[in-house]
């Protein structure tokens, strides 16, 4: 497992240097909707994951925010958001990052996480305990949801946004705090290492959490990870220390 960790946290390193590179700079915007916008850095920067993990695995496959490659028939999927926070970047606020795992016969099996401004590196194997740049890291210990602090992804569309606001309405009455920060993956990586108590979402699609799931879980955590009915490939998720009764 390790021959595939080092491979993904060399691609995320990769793609982490091109974004952190152009990064305030003018971007090339390929599509924009009401609540999201696609630019030209984000293909660019799969398609140099793509390169790196593909040449060193060429029978695997890739299923990415920017589009599937490889061979799809394999049992090796690497399951890929080049840029988590699109937005984010656009508008140079700098909380993004580079979210990239391996599923195994429908196991994940190795996940990164990588903030290019930060330099944090999150990194998780089957088996093993997650790491924050090399160190061992683990969940909250905090069990009062009065004292939790809790991400809610809003996501992007108008029907997400009317599930997911509730939710935000509700639970920001009875925690320390809610925040909204425009990085799923990177809400993923804050709770596995205690920053944050828990992460929702409703109508989120696997590239952005499939990282975070093995890392939250190898780092004591729990993820509740649910398809959404009616929204092909979209799920909800639950994700916390275990500890705190969410009262959803
Ligand atoms: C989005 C971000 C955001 C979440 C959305 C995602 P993108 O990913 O993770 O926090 O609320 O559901 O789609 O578009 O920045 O890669
Ligand atoms: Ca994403």
């Amino acid at each position: 497992m390790k021959h595939y960790l080092d491979a993904a946290e060399n691609a995320a390193r990769a793609a982490g240097k091109l974004l952190r590179e152009n990064f305030q700079r003018q971007q090339r915007v390929k599509a924009v909707a009401a609540h999201d916008i696609k630019l030209e850095i984000d293909v660019q920067a799969q398609e140099l994951i793509s390169k790196l993990l593909l040449e060193e695995f060429p029978a695997h496959a890739l299923y990415g925010e920017e589009g599937i490659v490889g061979d799809q028939s394999s049992d090796h999927q690497w399951i890929v958001d080049p840029l988590d926070g699109t937005v984010n970047y656009f508008y140079g606020i700098p909380h993004f990052c580079v979210s990239i795992a391996l599923r195994l016969h429908k196991e994940i099996v190795v996940g990164v996480i990588y903030d290019p401004i930060r330099g944090e590196m999150w990194t998780g194997q089957r088996g093993e305990v997650s790491k924050l740049n090399g160190a061992p890291i683990h969940v909250s210990d905090r069990a009062e949801l009065a004292e939790a602090v809790i991400s809610i992804g809003l996501a992007k569309t108008g029907e997400t946004i009317n599930t997911n606001f509730p939710l935000l309405q509700q639970m920001i009455h009875r925690v320390r705090k809610c925040r909204v920060l425009g990085s799923a993956a990177l809400d993923m990586a804050y709770v596995a290492c205690g920053r944050f108590d828990a992460y929702i979402e409703t109508g989120i699609s696997l590239w952005d959490i499939a990282a975070g799931s093995l890392l939250v879980e190898n780092a004591g955590g729990t993820v509740d990870l649910r398809p959404r009915e009616n929204m092909k490939d979209k799920y909800s998720i639950v994700a916390s220390n275990g500890l705190i009764d969410l009262k959803l």
